[in-house]
């Protein structure tokens, strides 16, 4: 195959990528802006390299005419979260989905590989429009913890350094550390609920300091220079005294003195 004719089959398989790393980062700010915690942590995603695919269709016997059809991570798209449980939870969006049709799933989470591989893996269909037309097409999404995350790049290395010839203490290594990856997702669900509740709070601080000093600025084009001035300062004095309960009040004023000028904020 040519490599111009390479370059155009992957052309759906990179805006499938581009597209869902839009939507998925797009839920993790409505869940922030709306002061809720996320649990989605961050996304990737990439295109199989042509040398990549290549390898694979070698490996696995693929013929090339074969590769759209056998090959099902040439679009792959990586969810991080925080803790096990939100694996399941963004399993669940994906499914509720309507721009997304489960081809297949794999729980390499309750299941892990014999290497020590954990993730939860779902092959979906997805459909873009090219200038070519429209294509639905496969896209593997991988959903794992940071802490699986880690484990997955490193050992992900050390298989690309040693190929199939991994000595066996460092196998065994590394499924050792596997275990010690489940022990530490174990402790970090259990302080699950303190840890989001210590990162709500400093989200819900934010959104409430962004909506006053929008309403301020929105309140400096059409009140009075000097009662802007005021409302200013009252912030600061407001906002130094670090109470939650205080800057919500004043947020709540200020809605109202923004409202009777119809400025209020939106966010
Ligand atoms: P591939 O031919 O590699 O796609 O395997 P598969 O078709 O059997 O699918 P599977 O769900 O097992 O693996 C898909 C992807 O998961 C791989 O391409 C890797 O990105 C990742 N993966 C699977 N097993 C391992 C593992 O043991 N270690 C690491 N680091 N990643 C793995
Ligand atoms: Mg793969």
């Amino acid at each position: 195959m040519q490599i111009q004719l390479w370059r155009e089959i992957l052309e759906p398989y990179a805006l499938a990528v581009e597209e869902l790393k839009v939507k998925f980062n797009h839920m993790i700010g409505e869940y922030r802006r709306a002061g809720e915690y996320s649990p989605i942590e961050q996304v990737t995603g990439r295109v199989k390299t042509i040398s990549s695919i290549l390898e694979k269709t070698q490996k696995k016997g693929i013929a090339v005419d074969d590769i759209e059809r056998q090959i099902e991570d040439i679009a792959g798209v990586r969810i991080i979260c925080q803790f096990v449980e939100d694996i399941f939870r963004v399993a669940e969006l994906i499914k509720n989905r309507r721009d997304m049709k489960i081809k297949s799933e794999k729980d390499y989470v309750s299941h892990q590989k014999d290497s020590g591989y954990r993730s939860y893996h779902m092959i979906v269909w997805y459909s873009v429009e090219t200038v070519k037309g429209p294509k639905t097409i496969p896209v593997e999404i991988q959903i794992r913890t940071l802490a699986m995350d880690f484990w997955a790049t490193v050992e992900h290395s050390l298989q690309y350094k040693y190929k199939e010839h991994m000595p066996e203490r460092l196998r065994q290594r590394l499924q050792n550390s596997a275990e010690t990856i489940i022990i530490l997702d174990k402790e970090m669900s259990s302080v699950r609920d303190e840890i989001m509740d210590a990162q709500n709070s400093f989200q819900v601080k934010a959104n409430i300091i962004s909506d006053i000093l929008n309403n301020i600025q929105n309140l400096y084009k059409v009140a009075n220079k000097r009662e802007v001035v005021k409302i200013q300062d009252e912030f600061f004095r407001i906002y130094n005294m670090e109470d939650m309960a205080l800057l919500e009040k004043f947020n709540h004023e200020l809605d109202v003195i923004a409202e009777g000028y119809q400025v209020q904020s939106l966010r």
